[in-house]
């Protein structure tokens, strides 16, 4: 049997329609804070990703899917977006539109990791990244935005984690600070801290094994080697969050994994999610255009919400909430009942009614099926109906049922009768 390869799922009824359910609301409150759809492509050149997310990274060391086209170009099936936005951004010179670029996206990511609970090879980000200003105000209300998503498609009890990772004048004597700390800790540490302390220190405080954790706890922390410009920055940020009623948890050792963070990052967590339980992450990354060869000062800020993660959550904490709705099962006992209830099916359907119209059929067993199905209505046609020139309508829910007119009917749908 050929199965889905490794770390790749199928995502299927009724599971789908969250998934769906999840990708509409996003939109809409993207479309609420003026975000704008980015669609970019799910392979770049490899070198987009070496340069932006950065070469010492795991996403860029361990878990690309790179590939040599049969021209010899080196393609790699994106791991992320924001190189990605970055890399359009400048191609197509959106730098020049008026105001800030805010961009919103959806859509499959792949990095080769160990597939486990919300962990996959092929997993999905809806994503937003505004370009333009290093205003504190934007991180703000980038927060409160990918707040705004987990809260409006239902997910409760997330928390919110904080930190500053500085900026290229304040970070590398908080690395060097830390590079010290570690030539004397890192011999305990595990092989990967050890060979990070030469390499990039900041990954230790991003190392999970378990071991290491009670000597990441007492490394100096970024938050006390801010410089003076990072510090307002970060103090208006939080201002900002408080006046927005959005609280959170600072972190210090909060690095993330991607190398072009500066200032800010954040993640968001939620309890359900076992190991892997952060649901969204970003930060700030103003220099990131520029490193890939942005003329223009582009400073910008943004965040990937993990969706499989975040429908996980959903399918846990509210089971059964987007079950797709069947409105009325149909039941014809007979061809000429089929062929009646095949042109009032197309009508309802038009107006929005999810109506299931099968071939001639039994009436125990077309009841049968509009209960497994869960449908609202049944509505039965049988050589009575054929004669009176009237329906059945049987409400699933209670059991209750009348012989109506078509226009009676359209009445108790609610719909307004078009066809006669
Ligand atoms: P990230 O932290 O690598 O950041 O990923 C963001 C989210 O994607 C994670 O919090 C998680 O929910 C989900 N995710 C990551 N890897 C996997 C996986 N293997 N399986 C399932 N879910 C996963 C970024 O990707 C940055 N581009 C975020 C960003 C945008 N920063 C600024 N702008």
């Amino acid at each position: 049997m050929i199965r889905a390869p490794k770390g790749t799922r199928d995502i299927l009824p009724p599971s789908s329609a969250v998934w769906s359910f999840v990708e509409r609301r996003a939109s809409e409150i993207c479309r609420a804070y003026n975000y704008h759809e980015i669609r970019t492509p799910v392979f770049e050149e490899t070198l987009l990703f070496a340069r932006g997310v950065g070469e010492e990274t795991d996403i860029v060391t361990k878990e690309m899917y790179t590939f040599e086209d049969r021209d010899g170009a080196s393609l790699t099936l994106r791991p992320e977006c924001t190189a990605s936005v970055i890399r359009a951004y400048i191609e197509h010179r959106l730098d020049q539109q008026p105001g800030l670029l805010k961009l919103y996206y959806m859509g499959p990511m792949f990095r080769r990791e160990r597939p486990q609970k919300g962990r996959y090879r092929q997993f999905f980000q809806i994503g937003a990244e505004a370009i333009g200003s290093e205003s504190p105000a934007v991180d703000a209300e980038v927060i409160e935005l990918a707040m705004e998503i987990l809260g409006g498609v239902g997910v409760e009890g997330a928390t919110l984690l904080l930190n500053s990772v500085g900026c290229l004048n304040c970070r590398p004597r908080f690395v060097a600070a830390l590079r010290e700390r570690l030539k004397v800790v890192a011999p305990k540490m595990c092989a990967d801290c050890r060979r990070r302390v030469d390499s990039n220190p900041l990954r230790v405080l991003d190392c999970k094994v378990e071991s290491d954790q009670t000597i990441i706890e007492k490394l100096p922390s970024v938050l006390e080697h801010l410089c003076a410009d990072c510090r307002e920055h970060f103090d208006a940020v939080r201002a900002y969050l408080g006046d927005r009623g959005i609280s959170y948890e600072l972190r210090p050792r909060l690095v993330r994994g991607l190398d072009y963070y500066m200032r800010t990052t954040f993640e968001i967590v939620h309890g359900a999610l076992g190991a892997q339980n952060a649901v969204c992450g970003g930060g700030r990354y103003d220099g990131l255009a520029e490193a890939l060869g942005s003329k223009v000062h582009s400073p910008g800020i943004g965040f990937s919400i993990g969706q499989d993660r975040l429908v996980m959550t959903l399918e846990e904490t509210r089971p059964g909430a987007h079950a797709p709705a069947l409105d009325v099962f149909m039941v014809p006992m007979s061809e000429p009942a089929f062929r009646r209830l095949s042109v009032v099916a197309r009508d309802l359907r038009k107006q929005g009614r999810t109506v299931e119209l099968p071939p001639e059929t039994r009436l125990k067993r077309g009841l049968e099926l509009a209960n497994k199905l869960g449908a609202r209505y049944a509505l039965i046609v049988g050589d009575d109906e054929i004669a009176s020139e009237t329906y059945l309508l049987k409400d699933m829910a209670t059991g209750e049922q009348e012989t109506v007119s078509l226009s009676g009917l359209y009445e108790r749908l609610n719909l307004k009768l078009s066809y006669a």
